[in-house]
């Protein structure tokens, strides 16, 4: 009744944000996403019958912030009658910080919980309950450029592309590693609720999906570098204008931005995203990935620069 699986974040290109259902946790606009190599969460969990409450422990230390949605995610799969669990996860980046930690996180867990019963679960079932627990999660099933469909009643994800025919290189700038004090859910709610520009980003989403969704399979970069930093800045846009406004960049954010404009400028093949946080992901081609690592690494205000490639979908590493 133990299994471990290990799960890569990703980095929405076309992002989510707002929600359609709030119960169901069922977002209100598709996104597309490319899942990364060398960030990982690995989840353990191990189902017992003599323990009276799930644990959980996070790099070594026990965590109660993250059991409650953890515990949750586990009573989707096995049921809510379920023994209770010893859950241990290790994340090698920081987490609740913009980096998408909660997508590989439910996504390794989601994967672990289902072998830990010996239950095999369709795509599209582990995807329901991924994302149930986090939104961007169900694309962590998956590897490379990943597209999630906002169906009526639920969620799809497909890969469009796999890593190995469009290898892009991430370069992720950690300007801050402190928790963002107001989490995705409340601050999409407060989207949805206030800001002016909301409805027009959720009507508008189906166009963005679908210039992305064609630079990918043409594999056209400056394409692909235009619509998701413009899809981007209007999700920036959106938090802007929410009342109170969400805004979860710093000085060294803007920083970067110049850093990637300058790049560019010198025909660098790069283009910048930002997620619910202050770090800044520098997508590039490979043959560009030194310089944008140098070039990040000497903007003031970054902290740390972590480079990596595009990768593979959850996994289990170890059967019960
Ligand atoms: O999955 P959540 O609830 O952490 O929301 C993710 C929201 C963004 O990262 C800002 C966009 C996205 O599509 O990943």
């Amino acid at each position: 009744m133990r299994a471990t699986a290990i799960a890569q974040p990703n980095i929405a290109l076309i992002k989510y944000w707002g929600k359609r259902d709030l119960e169901r946790n069922l977002p209100a606009v598709g996104s597309i996403s490319i899942t990364l190599r060398d960030l990982f969460t690995e989840m353990r969990v191990e189902l017992d019958e003599r323990l009276s409450a799930d644990k959980l422990i996070v790099n070594g230390s026990s965590d109660e912030t993250m059991l409650p949605r953890l515990s949750s995610c586990l009573d989707l799969v096995i049921g809510g009658a379920r023994p209770r669990a010893h859950i241990e996860s290790r994340c090698n980046f920081p987490i609740a910080a913009g980096l998408a930690s909660s997508a590989s996180a439910f996504a390794a867990a989601t994967v672990a919980a289902a072998c830990a019963i010996g239950q095999s679960l369709s795509n599209e079932a582990l995807a329901n309950v991924a994302g149930r627990s986090s939104g961007s999660a169900a694309r962590s099933l998956l590897g490379g450029f990943v597209e999630l469909e906002n169906r009526e009643t639920d969620i799809v994800v497909r890969t469009l592309c796999d890593s190995g025919r469009w290898p892009l290189t991430v370069v992720v700038a950690i300007t801050e590693t402190a928790p963002k004090a107001v989490g995705s859910t409340e601050a999409m709610e407060i989207s949805r609720k206030t800001s002016p520009f909301y409805s027009n980003w959720v009507e508008r989403q189906d166009q963005d999906l679908q210039t992305a969704r064609d630079a990918i399979l043409k594999r056209d970069f400056e394409q692909l570098a235009a619509i998701a930093e413009h899809n981007c800045l209007k999700m920036h846009s959106v938090m802007w204008a929410s009342r109170p406004p969400m805004v979860y960049w710093n000085s060294a954010t803007m920083r970067c931005l110049q850093t990637v404009r300058k790049l560019q400028g010198d025909g660098h093949g790069v283009f910048f995203t930002i997620d619910a946080g202050p770090q800044v992901k520098a997508v590039c081609v490979p043959e560009c990935a030194a310089d944008v690592r140098s070039a990040l690494v000497a903007t003031e205000g970054v902290a740390d620069v972590m480079v990596t490639g595009l990768g593979d979908g959850a996994r289990l590493v170890k059967a019960p």
